[in-house]
């Protein structure tokens, strides 16, 4: 009995701009697995049609988060770059998937919550569904690990609940058709046809906070362009907004203890250390009992110097939309094979005939 190969897969909205919790939280862990593993990146329009049908610029948005996967160092020869609508196999394993999950199971996922706020019966059946397709984007490539921020952690632990219903529930045919895998669920050994997928969550920038409240996430949404740094902002704007971010009055302290209770100082240090590839700790020892007037210029030069080259590279690849589509279309090209190898033994593990 074989094991599962390593396989990378993660997907982003094309929903407004990029930000810096986008690179810091996902895009930066994306370019540096490309080293050690196979990898699929995938813009998720479909996705984005969950919180609302019509978008005027959903092409434009989709090459947009394509140029900043390139222009981060992504590289579509070595690995995958795609959309997701492409791949129509997504949306059939999809399908498939909200008959194995329970409604229950969608009903607690707190971004349901979140986004659906006070009206959920006014909420469209595809906002409810949405961890469903989610699952279906992993397994339908039989992916091992998702990159992704701690706030996608708990769709990660249902699609392992469905990819392990799946297994249980067809685990004679599995068995019958000998395409079960082996792998390790604590101490026990069990054979399944999907992987228990495991999230790459952790380091000091999966949750960046926004520069103006340490209690909320640096999110595309929020109104004021002051709480986030866009991955398109100039280097004075960059500067600007981090001169502007709320801080406290008291000094860096030099043990990360002391952070405690201090959420935008505790951000503005996640920040540079995930900008700089170091540990808070790290950060600390260096900057420990500096005033942010300090601070913070010693952090602006080091977002600047990172994030206005790839403001630049995205700009140079966005004007060529041909280059753009290209790869999209070449990408959604393997990317579809593969998902097709793995639909036709779905297919024939459920009995559907469309081999
Ligand atoms: P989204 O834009 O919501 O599709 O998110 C794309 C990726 O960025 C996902 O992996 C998110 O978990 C991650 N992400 C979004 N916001 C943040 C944040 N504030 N901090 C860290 N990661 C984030
Ligand atoms: N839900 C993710 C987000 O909002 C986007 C996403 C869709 C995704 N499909 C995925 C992430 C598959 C990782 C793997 O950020």
């Amino acid at each position: 009995m074989s094991s599962f190969k390593p396989l990378v897969f993660s997907g982003v909205q094309p929903t407004g701009n990029l930000h810096l919790g986008n690179y810091l939280g996902a895009i930066k862990k994306f370019v540096a697995l490309q080293e050690t593993s196979e990898c699929i990146y995938c813009v998720v329009d479909l996705h984005s049609l969950t919180a609302q049908l019509v978008h005027q610029d959903l092409a434009e948005q989709t090459r947009s988060i394509t140029a900043a996967f390139l222009a981060s160092g992504i590289d579509p020869m070595k690995h995958i770059v795609f959309n997701q609508s492409r791949v129509m196999q997504h949306a059939e394993l999809a399908w498939i998937f909200n008959c194995v999950a329970r409604i229950g199971w969608m009903n607690r996922m707190t971004q349901f919550k979140d986004k659906a706020g006070k009206d959920r019966e006014n909420a469209s059946l595809g906002l409810l569904a949405y961890p469903s397709l989610m699952a279906a984007d992993i397994l339908v490539y039989r992916a091992t690990h998702v990159p992704v921020g701690e706030d996608q952690k708990q769709h990660l632990e249902l699609t392992r609940d469905i990819a392990q219903k799946f297994n249980n529930d067809f685990s004679p045919r599995i068995a019958d058709l000998g395409v079960g895998v082996e792998m390790r669920i604590g101490e026990e050994t069990v054979h399944g046809f999907f992987p228990l997928t495991e999230p790459v969550i952790g380091g000091p920038a999966a949750r960046i906070m926004s520069l103006r409240d340490g209690s909320k996430k640096m999110s595309k949404s929020d109104p004021s362009d002051l709480s986030r740094i866009n991955l398109t902002d100039d280097a004075d704007t960059i500067s600007k907004k981090i001169r502007k971010a709320k801080t406290d009055p008291a000094a860096l302290p030099s043990e990360a203890d002391g952070l405690e209770g201090r959420p935008e100082a505790e951000n503005l240090v996640g920040i540079y250390a995930g900008l700089a590839d170091v540990t808070a700790e790290a950060v600390l020892k260096e900057f420990g009992g500096r005033q942010f007037s300090e601070f913070k210029p010693a952090l602006a030069d080091l977002a600047v110097e990172k994030l206005a080259p790839i403001a630049g590279e995205m700009r140079r690849i966005s004007a060529d939309q041909a280059y753009v589509d290209a790869v999209l279309r070449d990408g959604g090209e393997r990317a579809g094979a593969k998902a097709e190898a793995t639909m036709k033994t779905v297919r024939e593990i459920i009995g559907l005939l469309g081999n």
